[in-house]
């Protein structure tokens, strides 16, 4: 048997079977080059479109502050670390960012990782040994299942936010074993908030440590953007915080903020963060900027809002399907494969881009367009996407 046979022939109903039969339509979603982008509209093929998919909530990857803070970095360390943290690849930026990280989380300890996929396969591999059990909600991002499945930890699953079935996972743990509740503050596709107050009292009950994932919450929720556990007024009955540097932050990389001892062990023990090279000089610095800009200009986590509850409001009015979503994301469900590729190129043809996602990234029926916004959006933009959502929606006969 050929290993790589599988690459060359696919069967019909596989993933790559789909792409090939998309592409050869025109209809291929994915991988899509843009030629410019300044945050709210792109160049592709020489046309402009709005961009409502991007995780640049704040608007900052063009904020001069942030600009220059990476362009500065490169001047005083050079391109690379080039190395781990633990070895040679610690600079004096990444320390500083840990540190305004904590002081700004009100947390004992922060560590910085080069991605936010690592940052969770690294945190949760490394705290959960064969003997304790991953408590995962069903719609936790990908990466969270990739660091359970590196831990050879047990795990149980609860249905999506709903707080029966994470008490009945909860009940069947046996008490001698080390019980971790992950959930993600703001759900990435469902764009719905993880009810924390609940969480908080069913992880005191069974004596589990809870691990929030805010990588679409920071810079989003709560005072100056601080996040679900402080939007909640529960920082310290959330045991660890983590996020990442790609999408508020405008830069890459992730980190974990948690108790002092907690996060050494972490740092001790988290494979992926011990072998892999540091985050950037640049990209630190970009990460550290874009914190200061986020509590200097709170009027942008204003506007997201303001625009992603016109947004809200405007494709409700119009009868499309967004589920429970209540931040600035927000899934328009189309719940068939086909139907939502139709209608994610008539948008772009028409001028917007979104996200198309299927299976298994969602839920076998849950096909959807992810659409989220940028605090630099205009209220013309959005009244723009608007009325091109209602006339793909009208052609295909989804509203
Ligand atoms: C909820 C969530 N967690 C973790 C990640 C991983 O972060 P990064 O893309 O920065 O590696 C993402 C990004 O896709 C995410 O949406």
């Amino acid at each position: 048997m050929d290993l790589f046979e599988k690459c060359y022939n696919y069967k019909e109903g596989s993933a790559l079977y789909d792409a090939k039969i998309a592409e050869e339509q025109g209809l291929y979603p994915f991988f899509l080059p843009f030629e410019e982008t300044e945050g709210t509209e792109v160049v592709y093929k020489g046309r402009r479109i709005i961009m409502l998919g991007s995780n640049n909530y704040l608007g900052l990857t063009h904020h001069p502050k942030v600009k220059e803070a990476a362009k500065k970095a490169i001047d005083e360390y050079g391109t690379s670390a080039t190395g781990s943290r633990f070895m040679n690849g610690t600079l004096k930026i990444h320390r500083e960012l840990e540190d305004a990280l904590s002081e700004f989380l009100h947390k004992e300890a922060v560590l910085v990782f080069s991605t936010g996929y690592q940052t969770n396969l690294g945190t949760i591999s490394a705290l959960l040994s064969p003997k304790d059990y991953a408590v995962m909600d069903k719609e936790d991002h990908a990466s969270i299942v990739d660091g359970w499945n590196l831990s050879h930890a047990k795990f149980v699953r609860f249905e999506h936010n709903n707080m029966e079935s994470l008490e009945k996972a909860l009940s069947k743990i046996p008490d001698d074993a080390g019980k971790l509740i992950i959930v993600d503050g703001v759900y990435s596709m469902a764009g719905d908030i993880a009810p924390l107050p609940q969480i908080v009292e069913l992880k005191k009950k069974y004596g589990a440590r809870l691990m929030v994932d805010d990588a679409h919450s920071i810079g989003v929720l709560g005072e100056n953007g601080r996040g679900t556990a402080n939007y909640f007024r529960l920082e310290a009955d959330t045991d660890l915080i983590m996020g990442t540097f790609s999408k508020s932050f405008a830069s890459l990389g992730g980190f974990i903020a948690g108790d002092k001892d907690v996060i050494n062990y972490i740092k001790h023990y988290a494979r992926p963060f011990i072998f892999s090279a540091s985050m950037t000089p640049a990209s630190a610095a970009a990460a550290l900027a874009a914190l200061k800009v986020m509590q200097e200009e709170p009027e942008r986590i204003e506007h997201l809002w303001s625009i992603a509850n016109r947004m809200r409001k405007g494709l409700k009015e119009l009868g499309f399907d967004i589920g429970n979503s209540n931040t600035p994301v927000i899934p328009v469900y189309i719940r068939d494969k086909w139907k939502t590729v139709m209608i994610w190129k008539e948008l772009l043809d028409l001028g917007v881009y979104v996200n198309p996602v299927f299976p298994p990234a969602v839920q076998p029926n849950d096909s959807l367009l992810r659409t989220s916004y940028i605090a630099t959006h205009t209220e013309e933009q959005i009244d723009r996407a608007l009325s091109i959502f209602e006339k793909a929606g009208k052609k295909l006969g989804i509203i």
